[in-house]
């Protein structure tokens, strides 16, 4: 079977808008749009709030147009349920020459990230650490489109650790575009993650001017996070570190709660993806 080209297929649709828009906007409002829905994916007290931003990005593109949205998120799932060892997000960022203007922001090939990762896992106590805490936390402060988060999480997979339930991601980026690709990717992916729009010198996370994006799979395994809290403490049975608390998963329990046309898939190996509803 003919392998199919995503990237290619994301420009044709990209191409649709051309005359009429700039592709940094499509690709900016691409990126909220889809972030959006996968934040409302969680029911919460902020679902419509993000809806009305939603369908104000949305009026302002005409019918045809809007059409295209889902479609480009649909080819980000496929590529990753595909391919979940790469950075798909950052290097059609490449692919469509975006990086012009954000002054030649480059990121990371993902074969680099691959192999720093296995540094990261080369003898430096993540068992013990696993051990003592019951997870393990990762943290990219200058995260782009999340090319060293998505290596970890596939390097943690291939060491028998189950990242979408034992892996705490912490991404945050200055950049809004490069964090909203990276809160995509992690999403999709499954990954229990904060990601942090903010400067990591001057704000780093936890800072009360971050814009913060919590994954679904961050509610899922009901992470919690404690704004001004540092450290470790254990108190009623549960964990704290870093200002981030774990009070242990009930994932069935949330599921059934998912909203939107999102659904959770299993993969033979008992790997969940989140996926979007087939139309039937
Ligand atoms: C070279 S890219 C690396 C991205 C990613 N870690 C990777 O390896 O693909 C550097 C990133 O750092 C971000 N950045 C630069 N200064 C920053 C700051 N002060 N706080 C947070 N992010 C920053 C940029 O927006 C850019 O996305």
């Amino acid at each position: 079977m003919e392998k199919k080209d995503y990237k290619k297929e994301f420009c044709t649709l990209m191409d649709k808008f051309a005359f009429r828009y700039s592709r940094w906007q499509v690709w900016n409002d691409f990126l909220s749009l889809s972030a959006l829905s996968l934040a409302n994916v969680m029911p919460g007290p902020e679902n419509d709030e993000r809806e009305k931003r939603y369908l104000s990005i949305m009026n302002s593109y005409q019918k045809e147009d809007q059409e295209a949205f889902p479609k480009m998120l649909g080819l980000v799932v496929l590529a990753l349920e595909e391919n979940p060892e790469q950075d798909f997000l950052g290097s059609l960022y490449h692919y469509l020459n975006l990086q012009q203007e954000q002054k030649g922001q480059f990121f990371t090939p993902y074969h680099i990230c691959h192999f720093m990762s296995e540094l990261q896992f080369a003898g430096d106590g993540k068992e013990t650490q696993m051990e003592e805490k019951g997870y393990i936390s990762v943290n990219d402060p200058a995260c782009g489109a999340g090319a060293m988060l998505i290596a970890f999480a596939n390097v943690a997979k291939k060491h028998g650790i189950n990242y979408q339930k034992q892996v705490l991601f912490i991404a945050q980026d200055i950049d809004r575009t490069a964090a909203m690709m990276c809160y995509i990717q992690l999403s999709l992916l499954g990954c229990p993650a904060i990601v942090a729009v903010g400067d990591s010198l001057a704000k780093p996370f936890p800072h009360p001017d971050n814009e913060v994006w919590c994954t679904l799979f961050y509610h899922l395994n009901q992470w919690r996070f404690m704004p001004g809290k540092a450290g470790r403490e254990t108190a009623d049975g549960r964990e704290t570190a870093d200002g981030i608390e774990t009070t242990g998963g009930s994932m069935e329990r949330t599921m059934i709660r998912l909203s939107g046309n999102m659904e959770l898939l299993e993969g033979a190996d008992g790997q969940l993806m989140l996926c979007m509803e087939q139309a039937s």
